[in-house]
């Protein structure tokens, strides 16, 4: 028997990412190939013209899996009857803004728009936030959206994830796809901690750690981590944009994984509500090793940390405490 839809909101789905991610929804990367799929389409009103556009160009591709397309501008619309929201939309950095400026616009974004999900959205909605400050716009969305559990609110880092497998990958000259429990800790900015004393490569002999294949410590401490820290900005330098084809396939892996479940023995990356697991402090919007299962995410416990990490957990932590407090200091 054919599947009911579900409901997939993106907001600022005229932009860059959105326009490389409705069409992977529509074509079940996201939620799987035989999972149709309802797509709400929010952005802002001088983007409503280019929104009615990708509307067109989805009605143009003729997915089998798409029941139906929202292109809004009202955020009650986009939210009503949402089962899993991705949420895209924010207010960039531009010239002579400092880091507050934009904090306090994404805050008040984020603020308005955690009202319309806790109200309008399906009971139990999944939420992705991808825009920047990726953590703490989730943060503000959890604490204006008493209502939604906090599970289910989370912010991308798979996409730093990704880049690690990806590294490691290019180095070992093995597939992407032998490559699994590289950990990214903390915040998505320069200050994540890219973690590989977990991660394996699948080999005929079996799977081997990693440290032990690329045999070259003094590489994985240092320009291994900042090359995965530093991605971002090197996309931007050469494409003089933002990553958005990388970013829209991540967030389709984050929440694929997420509903569906991750493999056996694989952990993956999400930006989480901490529970105070590994010593960093609750209350924040975390990335840490996780494992889904039955459309919930649960942080693997009890991996070793040694000091060298220990370090490095704690100033991703720090920068998010910070980064808090100035979100905070600007809703007053
Ligand atoms: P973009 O500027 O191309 O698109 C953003 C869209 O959001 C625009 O269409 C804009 O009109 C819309 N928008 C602005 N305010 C809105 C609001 N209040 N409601 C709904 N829509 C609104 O940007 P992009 O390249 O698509 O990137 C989007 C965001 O994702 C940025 O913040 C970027 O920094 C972030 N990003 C995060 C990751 C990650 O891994 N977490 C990776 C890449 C980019
Ligand atoms: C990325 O990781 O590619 C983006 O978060 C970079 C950015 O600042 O938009």
């Amino acid at each position: 028997m054919a599947k009911d839809p579900v409901r997939v909101l993106v907001t600022g789905a005229a932009g860059q990412i959105g326009y490389a991610l409705v069409p992977m929804i529509a074509r079940g990367v996201m939620l799987g190939a035989d999972q149709p799929v309802i797509l709400h389409m929010l952005d802002i009103p001088p983007a409503a013209e280019a929104l009615n556009g990708v509307k067109m160009e989805l009605v143009d591709a003729a997915f089998p899996l798409l029941k139906g397309v929202v292109a809004t501008t009202d955020a009650v619309e986009a939210c009503t009857g949402v089962n899993v929201a991705v949420m895209v939309g924010g207010f960039p950095r531009k010239e002579g803004m400092e880091r507050k400026d934009v904090m306090s616009k994404n805050v008040s974004i984020y603020k308005s728009q955690a009202s319309a999900l806790e109200k309008h959205a399906a009971p139990n909605c999944k939420v992705l936030v991808v825009a920047n400050p990726a953590n703490t716009n989730a943060l503000i969305l959890k604490e204006f959206a008493p209502s939604i559990p906090e599970k289910n609110i989370t912010c991308l880092t798979r996409l730093d994830h990704n880049r690690a497998l990806g590294q490691i990958s290019e180095r070992l000259s093995v597939q992407v796809s032998d490559v699994k429990n590289v950990i990214i800790w903390g915040n998505h900015s320069s200050s994540q901690y890219p973690d590989v004393n977990h991660a394996t490569v699948t080999t005929p002999a079996g799977d081997k750690p990693v440290r032990e294949l690329v045999a070259d410590d003094a590489w994985l401490n240092s320009e291994f981590i900042s090359t995965v820290q530093q991605r971002g900005a090197a996309i931007i330098k050469a494409r003089k944009l933002s990553s958005a084809l990388s970013a829209a396939s991540s967030a389709c892996d984050h929440i694929r994984d997420w509903v569906l479940g991750t493999p056996e023995g694989t952990f993956v990356s999400m930006g989480v509500y901490s529970d105070g697991s590994y010593n960093v402090p609750a209350g924040l919007i975390y990335s840490f090793p996780v494992t889904c299962k039955n459309g919930e995410w649960s942080i693997v416990q009890g991996l070793p940390i040694d000091e060298f990490s220990r370090k490095k957990l704690d100033l991703t932590a720090e920068e998010l405490s910070e980064e808090k407090a100035l979100a905070y200091s600007c809703l007053t």
